[in-house]
């Protein structure tokens, strides 16, 4: 069988439902094969993702990304098609066909780098339980994690003498590979290569379903860094990734919530004291995509950071990016400067779990610490006190929710409420916010432009080509969405592409309503978009062109009337010869 008979087959027998349903929380939709849930590729409130049972494909009316079972495991695992159809290959219990050479070079090499983890993983296991991880035994012990705990984390050791390099070359691994893998690294002094992590107890960090695409190192003793990680590498995007979260999901589905901490250790011990939702940025501060995977799963976060300075500062960075994401906040420090795995194990899971209930709202958290960084006790201080807070606030996505904190921050400051709403407005530069919210007067808009909206988002790379001719049109400031169009196309002609959500920012509020309004449409938009881009497409501009003609006519006409009025009859003949040839391009 080829590979690509081997794709339709795998199709047939894998769930999709069940497969996105494991990425994101997806809803049936009454008594139809179809099920919504919030966008994963986009960032948006209301559902406008849709996944059909029986059509086996899932589409998004706000960003326009669609596709079938593989290419939503590629988009959101960042994998190539041959790592995807693996994947789903393995876990539905169908053997893979043997040969790559059908691929493409990119998908072979990151299943290539993938395969070097799964061998390094091992390796590294295998190097724990053998005499020689006797360092890395002891290094467990004295942090009382037991063997159960290791095996379920993947704990490994990586020798001093750097084997793995050894073990790659004896399997005829090519040098490039490895380097690329983040494995190794090349020898500066002479050929070859040489292992990146020795000596070091190795962490695993797994992507979304389980496979292992990086490895985090740490030292047994002081030598810097504390940490060693892997490098970005093909299957490795460090702003992607979350450790733990292919553990973490189902916990956090079924609480409702995700705790989020600093480090490997701080996962291994929360995770021990039986709270599986918990997931870290392994060494980077948290991106914007990393909490769109948290609330693929929950709503609800938990920071427990360390109680030190550092923790303080990285935990009020990291609730600007979740407000952006609208996740619900909450901030757990825990008595006595210790971080969640020396807390667990100083005083045990319930003593944490009760400390992780009683954890208060992020504002609060925010509020203390303002009270303690400034003088409350003078005016001044307080207004300090809220210039610190303000930015919190103005990542709050909802303007209502906005303002109604600045009302909250002002009673809880002791501050005028009326000096406060006065900053605010100022420090916001958000002129809105001072309206109160208001609800625009339905607009609609014709075929034509709706379909140019929807090419535009869907198919950029139809228009990509056409960018100048739609913007130089001389109808096109006529168009009521016409702000809409060119700014879409503005962003074409510089990014390549069109994001829903960088569009609606740049809009004024009609407009970004008019084009919301767009996209909550249902099903037969689903049906429309199968047509051929590029045929969507001229028929966009021949109705345009037609439409600019036809206003050349009219406008024409108008002008024979007054020459005739005015009884210039040489003028008007010449106009109504050019309307006569304007009739006749018109017919073609
Ligand atoms: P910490 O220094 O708080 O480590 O760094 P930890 O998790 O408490 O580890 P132990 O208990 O000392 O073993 C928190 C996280 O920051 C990243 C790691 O992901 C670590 O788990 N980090 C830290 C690095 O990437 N490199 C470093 O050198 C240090
Ligand atoms: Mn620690």
């Amino acid at each position: 069988m080829s590979n690509f008979g081997f794709k339709d087959t795998l199709k047939s027998s894998v769930d999709i439902v069940r497969t996105i349903g494991d990425y994101i929380r997806l809803q049936k939709i009454g008594g139809s094969a179809r099920y919504r849930g919030l966008c994963p590729f986009h960032r948006e409130k209301t559902p406008s993702f849709y996944v059909h049972a029986d059509r086996q494909f899932y589409k998004c009316f706000g960003c326009g990304k669609g596709g079938d079972v593989f290419s939503f495991v590629m988009e959101i695992e960042g994998m190539g098609f041959y790592e995807a159809l693996k994947l789903l290959a393995e876990k539905n219990g169908i053997e893979m066909p043997k040969q790559r050479e059908d691929f493409d070079p990119e998908s072979r090499k990151k299943a290539s780098i993938q395969d070097l983890h799964e061998v390094a993983a091992k390796h590294f296991r295998d190097n724990l339980y053998a005499s020689a991880g006797e360092p890395g035994r002891g290094y467990l012990n004295k942090r009382g994690i037991g063997q159960k705990l290791a095996e379920e984390f993947g704990l490994g050791f990586s020798d001093p003498s750097g084997g793995l390099t050894r073990l790659f070359e004896k399997q005829g691994v090519p040098g490039e590979l490895m380097e690329q893998s983040g494995l190794c690294l090349k020898r500066n002094d002479g050929p070859g290569y040489f292992d990146r992590f020795r000596n070091r107890l190795m962490f695993p960090i797994w992507n979304e379903s389980g496979k292992v695409i990086a490895f985090g190192g740490r030292t047994l003793g002081d030598d810097q860094p504390k940490y060693l990680n892997s490098p970005e590498t093909p299957i490795y995007r460090k702003s992607h990734v979350l450790y733990n979260l292919h553990h973490a999901r189902e916990g956090a589905r079924k609480s409702g919530r995700m705790i989020l901490v600093e480090g490997y250790m701080d996962v291994i011990g929360v995770h021990s004291a039986g709270v599986r939702e918990v997931v870290a940025s392994c060494g980077t501060s948290l991106t914007n995509l990393q909490v769109r995977s948290m609330k693929r799963h929950a709503d609800r976060v938990i920071i427990n950071f360390d109680p030190d300075n550092a923790g303080a500062n990285a935990a009020e960075r990291s609730i600007q990016i979740l407000l952006e994401e609208s996740l619900q906040i909450r901030v757990c420090s825990l008595p006595g400067g210790l971080d969640p795995d020396e807390y667990v194990k100083a005083h045990g899971a319930e003593a944490y779990l009760a400390e992780l209930n009683r954890s208060p709202g992020y504002f609060h958290w925010l509020a203390d610490r303002a009270r303690s960084r400034f003088d409350m006790r003078e005016a001044e201080g307080r207004m300090e006190a809220f210039r610190f807070l303000l930015p919190a606030i103005q990542k709050l996505p909802d303007k209502l929710e906005r303002l109604a904190v600045v009302g909250d921050m002002a009673v809880h400051l002791r501050v005028e409420p009326g000096v406060v709403l006065d900053q605010f407005r100022k420090a916001a530069g958000d002129r809105n916010a001072a309206k109160a919210v208001q609800i625009a007067p339905q607009r609609h808009l014709p075929d034509l432009e709706k379909v140019l909206i929807r090419l535009l988002l869907h198919h950029p790379e139809a228009l990509a080509g056409y960018c100048d001719t739609l913007l130089s049109m001389e109808g096109f400031p006529n168009l009521e969405s016409h702000h809409i169009l060119e700014t879409a196309l503005n962003m074409l002609a510089a990014d390549g592409a069109v994001d829903f959500a960088v569009l609606q920012s740049k809009l004024s509020e009609a407009d970004a309503n008019l084009l919301a309004a767009l996209f909550s449409t249902d099903t037969e938009d689903v049906e429309k978009m199968h047509g051929d881009p590029a045929a969507q497409l001229r028929a966009c501009l021949e109705k345009l062109s037609y439409d600019q003609r036809e206003r050349h006519r009219k406008d024409l006409r108008m002008q024979v009337r007054e020459a005739e009025q005015r009884g210039d009859m040489p003028e008007a003949m010449r106009l109504m010869e050019l309307e006569r040839n304007l009739e006749r391009a018109q017919k073609h």
